[in-house]
């Protein structure tokens, strides 16, 4: 039998009223370990333009970026129901734009949806009606940075309260069948998945949500100084990762890594023919 996640799965995870995780991913090695964990859904973010490429924003990632990376991932998950973030300026133009980019995303990665930030309704229509599923993003959209004038949370009065819920209900209209919320309080997060059927993911958006998302750096302790509110650490891989690259540079220089455990000393040739074989090569070297 399949455990594959898909759409189905996951809203009758919502209507059943468990849980459902999701973190972000950019490789097979890492889309193999978190897959293998059981997390039902995996999203590779367009954030790969900051923890995988140094990017200060995520506004440089391209479309040929997002298929190269979501492939990778694709190839490392079963089960997990992997979705991929279209790119800032690869679906603002039009909904033809959007269409087209979506289908390529989805036959170059064998992707399952894709996501888009913001109310785009024309654009999640027509993705939708290809038969292509859809995850929103609402609230604090990182491809809106330069607009919200940095990351700050969203909808903290009632206006912007009331039009992240109008926001939503159009989404789910439109046909998405899951959205992320990020950086959006608490009360008006459990509010907004009360209201729809479709699937609420929080990022920074409180515990009411249908599931959670991270960055999958982020919850390992490998993405530096600066810690959002809304991140936990779950292990601190960073520092294990820094603990083994100084033990593995110490151990080059002192000589002491390969040790013949590592090596391959059973398959060397004899001592007397290795002898010969430097003989012969000095002989060459004192010719030439
Ligand atoms: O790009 C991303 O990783 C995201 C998540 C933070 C939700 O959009």
């Amino acid at each position: 039998m399949s455990n594959k996640n898909t759409v189905s799965t996951l809203l009758e995870m919502k209507r059943r009223g468990e849980k459902i995780s999701q973190l972000t991913c950019y490789d097979y090695s890492t889309a193999r370990l978190i897959d293998g964990a059981g997390i039902n859904t995996v999203l590779v973010g367009d954030s790969l333009g900051m923890t995988m490429q140094g990017n200060e924003n995520t506004l440089p990632v391209t479309l040929e970026e997002m298929i190269i990376y979501g492939r990778s991932v694709v190839r490392g998950c079963k089960n997990a129901f992997v979705i991929v973030d279209m790119p800032f300026m690869s679906y603002q133009k039009s909904a033809e734009q959007a269409l087209e980019n979506a289908g390529r995303i989805i036959k170059e990665t064998n992707a399952n949806a894709v996501k888009l930030e913001g109310a785009v309704i024309p654009q999640i229509r027509a993705i939708v009606k290809a038969g292509i599923p859809v995850c929103a993003h609402i609230g604090m959209t990182p491809q809106s940075v330069n607009a919200f004038g940095g990351f700050k949370v969203q909808g903290k009065d009632e206006e912007n309260a009331r039009r992240i819920l109008d926001e939503a209900l159009e989404l789910q209209d439109a046909g998405a069948f899951m959205v992320v919320l990020e950086c959006v309080p608490p009360k008006l997060s459990a509010l907004i998945t009360e209201a729809v059927d479709m699937i609420t993911i929080g990022i920074g958006g409180g515990a009411g949500c249908d599931g959670q998302v991270l960055v999958y750096q982020d919850m390992l302790q490998m993405s530096g100084d600066f810690v959002p509110k809304f991140v936990k650490h779950f292990a601190r891989i960073g520092d294990a990762m820094t603990q083994a690259f100084v033990a593995y540079d110490a151990e080059v220089k002192a000589g002491t890594f390969p040790g013949p455990e590592h090596s391959y000393t059973k398959s060397d040739c004899s001592d007397e023919f290795l002898f010969r074989l430097k003989a012969e090569y000095s002989e060459r070297m004192k010719k030439s």
